[in-house]
């Protein structure tokens, strides 16, 4: 966290409180007390988009599971390739704060017709849909091994990725964010939906970012 950051938004949820700091045009976003992204950098949430879009056809359905700062939205619409690009945003003040503050680093992408923003957690959100996507893109979390909420832990076991691959259509990929590698969720994802492909991204600080890209089995297809 920017220690010269000042506080330009502040809300209170039932998960604790969700707040904004600026500083030098910049912004993060904390909620509860975790840093969760700023607008500094953003190759591998571009990246994380990107790889999944590359590997399905045009006209496909994305969803994106977290709007953060909108780098992988903004990505995402950028391209003429997603028919349809649903992202789920647990955080309604951090909707809102694309509206203002956060709305450069989106692009303008909330307005672009392909786009349809839900508020609700993804978790109960996949349980409770039946809407399939060709790339599902994950980046809810610093990663499998260190979830932002305990309950979004269950994404990365073997429930979640049975749910997140019931939503993939046919061959479609699984694209999930992590701030630092995890084999042993690499090894699951493998078991779970098929062969990984694991991309490193350098920062300036610290580990590598790290987007895992699974594609679905031959077996689920139908
Ligand atoms: C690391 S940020 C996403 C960064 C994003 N890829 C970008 O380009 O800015 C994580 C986002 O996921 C949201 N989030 C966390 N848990 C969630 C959940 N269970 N359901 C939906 N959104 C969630 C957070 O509020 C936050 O906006």
């Amino acid at each position: 966290m920017d220690s010269g950051a000042v506080t330009v938004a502040r809300t209170g949820t039932v998960r604790g409180e969700l707040v904004l700091r600026e500083s030098g045009g910049h912004y993060e976003v904390i909620s509860n007390g975790v840093f969760l992204m700023d607008t500094r950098a953003g190759e591998s949430e571009r990246l994380l988009v990107r790889a999944a879009l590359d590997a399905v056809p045009p006209g496909s359905r994305l969803l994106i599971g977290g709007l953060g700062v909108g780098f992988s939205l903004a990505e995402a619409a950028a391209s003429p390739r997603p028919a349809e690009i649903v992202v789920i945003e647990i955080e309604p003040a951090l909707v809102g704060w694309h509206r203002g503050p956060l709305g450069r680093f989106s692009a303008g992408a909330l307005d672009d017709p392909r786009v349809r923003v839900v508020t609700a957690d993804i978790v109960t959100w996949l349980a409770g849909t039946d809407e399939r996507f060709d790339a599902i893109c994950l980046d809810v979390d610093n990663g499998p091994d260190w979830t932002v909420f305990d309950t979004n832990a269950q994404l990365y076991g073997g429930d979640g990725l049975a749910l997140l691959r019931a939503r993939l259509t046919p061959g479609g990929v699984l694209a999930v964010w992590s701030a630092s590698a995890s084999p042993a969720y690499a090894a699951r994802l493998a078991d779970a939906v098929g062969p990984v492909e694991t991309l490193a991204v350098e920062v300036a600080r610290g580990e590598p970012d790290v987007v895992y890209l699974a594609r679905q089995k031959a077996r689920d297809r139908v």
